[in-house]
């Protein structure tokens, strides 16, 4: 296969947990670019719809579903619809995700139990039920949105312990089911973005912006463009040979 071949996703079809805003938008706009189908779920059901209609007026056969990650039922009926839809799952990104910021001593449990279950256990499940149709088609990608906040700790200022155990967990997860799967041909990789201005990390830019800059060597923040290149990679025969990687997108932070 030659290197545009590799990257071709013509006729895929990928499921993009929270793929109506931030992070997950730009991986599904990266996704359809190279020719794949989309299907867009999150609690927010119309501003899925409303994405799909951005996506369908540019010829990009979208599904827009309202799911919440943290309901198994609502998981497997997102699944159910897609491969009644289009009959089959080639990628799933797990990017649907929520920070709670509180010092370690004064973190609720419900905060801690929603971060958790949204983060880890959304990716368990919906790894488990995409990955059903994965294993019956013998082949598939699975991408989970790690984080670098889940490689090492943070100082008091970052006090968002619940954010960083979860996002350690979806490393550890992504590393233990690539392991577990690569016999059935299905790849299970994580990315592991730096700080990208979005909904979720605009407030902590805001009060951190010249800190954070000093300590990214390409001395920015990630762009509206800056992941599309690994979704799109992790996502396709491009990286056939690669499972249980993590793929740091961070402008040099963690180096
Ligand atoms: N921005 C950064 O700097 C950064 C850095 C590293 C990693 N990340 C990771 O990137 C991913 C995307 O975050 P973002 O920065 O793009 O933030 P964002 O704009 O706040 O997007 C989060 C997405 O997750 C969805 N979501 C949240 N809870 C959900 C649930 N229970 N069920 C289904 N969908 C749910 C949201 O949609 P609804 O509200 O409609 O459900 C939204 O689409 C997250 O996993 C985040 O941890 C972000």
């Amino acid at each position: 296969m030659n290197v545009k071949q590799l990257f071709d996703l013509t006729g895929r079809v990928a499921i993009i947990t929270g793929g109506a805003a931030g992070l997950g938008l730009q991986m599904a706009e990266a996704l359809s670019e190279m020719g794949a189908n989309l299907v867009l779920c999150a609690r927010k059901k119309d501003r899925c719809e409303q994405a799909a209609k951005d996506f369908a007026a540019k010829g990009v056969k979208t599904l827009a579903l309202a799911c919440d990650v943290r309901n198994q039922a609502s998981i497997q009926e997102t699944v159910d619809r897609t491969v009644a839809e289009f009959g089959q799952i080639d990628i799933l990104i797990n990017n649907a995700g929520v920070s709670w910021g509180a010092p370690v001593e004064d973190m609720p449990l419900e905060a801690w139990n929603k971060v958790i279950e949204t983060n880890l256990t959304g990716t368990f499940l919906f790894s488990q039920a995409a990955g059903k149709i994965m294993l019956r088609q013998k082949r598939g990608k699975i991408i989970n949105i790690a984080s670098v906040a889940g490689l090492r700790g943070a100082p008091p200022e970052l006090p968002a312990i619940g954010y960083h155990a979860s996002k350690g967990g979806v490393i550890i997860f992504t590393k233990d089911l690539a392991c577990k799967w690569a016999g059935h041909n299905i790849n299970v990789n994580a990315i592991a973005p730096g700080w990208f201005p979005t909904h979720m990390s605009e407030i902590v830019i805001e009060r951190n912006k010249e800190a954070f800059l000093k300590r990214i060597p390409l001395g920015r923040f990630g762009s509206d463009y800056d992941l599309k290149g690994a979704a799109v990679f992790l996502a396709s025969a491009a990286s056939d040979y690669v499972t249980g990687h993590v793929l740091v997108v961070d402008g040099g932070q963690t180096a």
